[in-house]
């Protein structure tokens, strides 16, 4: 392994729709990395540990109602509170598989109807991910799954709208799009070979940037 002093990790993203098995899939990669004898950790946004987080879980589980704005700004704070934190692991070598991140801040708020640019505002200077990954499946397939319908977003009129957002946020970006249909092993294979070449580029000495650029 490259040991020189810009060797970094890598920042990788997992986005979807609610079902779509990101949580699987992101939790298999770091495991995967483990083994190749890599620092890696596994985060998730929302980050509901923190006070920040615990607002949003309430919100989401229908236990407290919040304007649209506000909740948004929530999600943004919970990903600024740990802004330092993923700075300092990155340089440290250690790559962050990511289950969620900015765009399903963008992606959920605009199918609310909130304006795009308005959504993407308060995340501009959190760091920009050197990989995303978006499971693709259609709304329908993904309400088909086990687990479906418990929290507030997970109904199919509204996923659609959520798709929608992605694809907007799709526009210019060299996201890697991964059916997610595909058997479980399948898809695993195929994001183990994605990622291990974007670490491979990290630890290069690929430079870190802010969103949105
Ligand atoms: P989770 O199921 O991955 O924990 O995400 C909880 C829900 O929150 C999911 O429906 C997506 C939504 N969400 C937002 O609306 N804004 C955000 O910024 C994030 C990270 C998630």
């Amino acid at each position: 392994r490259d040991s020189s002093s810009n060797s970094r990790g890598a920042l990788v993203v997992l986005e979807g729709l609610d079902r779509c098995g990101k949580t699987t899939q992101a939790s298999r990669l770091a495991q995967y990395l483990e083994g190749l004898g890599h620092s890696v950790e596994l985060w998730r946004f929302p980050d509901r540990t923190t006070s920040v987080g615990q607002m949003i879980s309430s919100y989401l589980s229908n236990e407290s109602q919040l304007d649209d704005h506000t909740i948004h700004l929530l999600f943004s704070a919970n990903r600024w509170e740990k802004r330092s934190l993923m700075e300092t692991k990155l340089k440290g070598g250690t790559t962050i598989i990511l289950d969620r991140y900015s765009y399903s801040g963008v992606a959920f708020s605009c199918a609310k109807g909130l304006n795009f640019e308005w959504c993407k505002a308060p995340e501009v200077g959190l760091l920009a991910p050197d990989l995303v990954l978006y499971l693709n499946i259609s709304p329908k397939m993904a309400a088909e799954r086990k687990g479906y319908g418990s929290e507030r977003y997970e109904q199919i009129e509204f996923q659609n709208q959520v798709v929608e957002a992605y694809r907007d946020l799709m526009i210019g970006s060299n996201w890697q799009i991964v059916d997610a249909c595909q058997p479980m092993e399948v898809i695993e294979k195929e994001l183990q070979e994605i990622v291990l070449d974007c670490v491979k580029k990290c630890q290069n000495g690929a430079p870190l940037s802010d969103l949105w650029s």
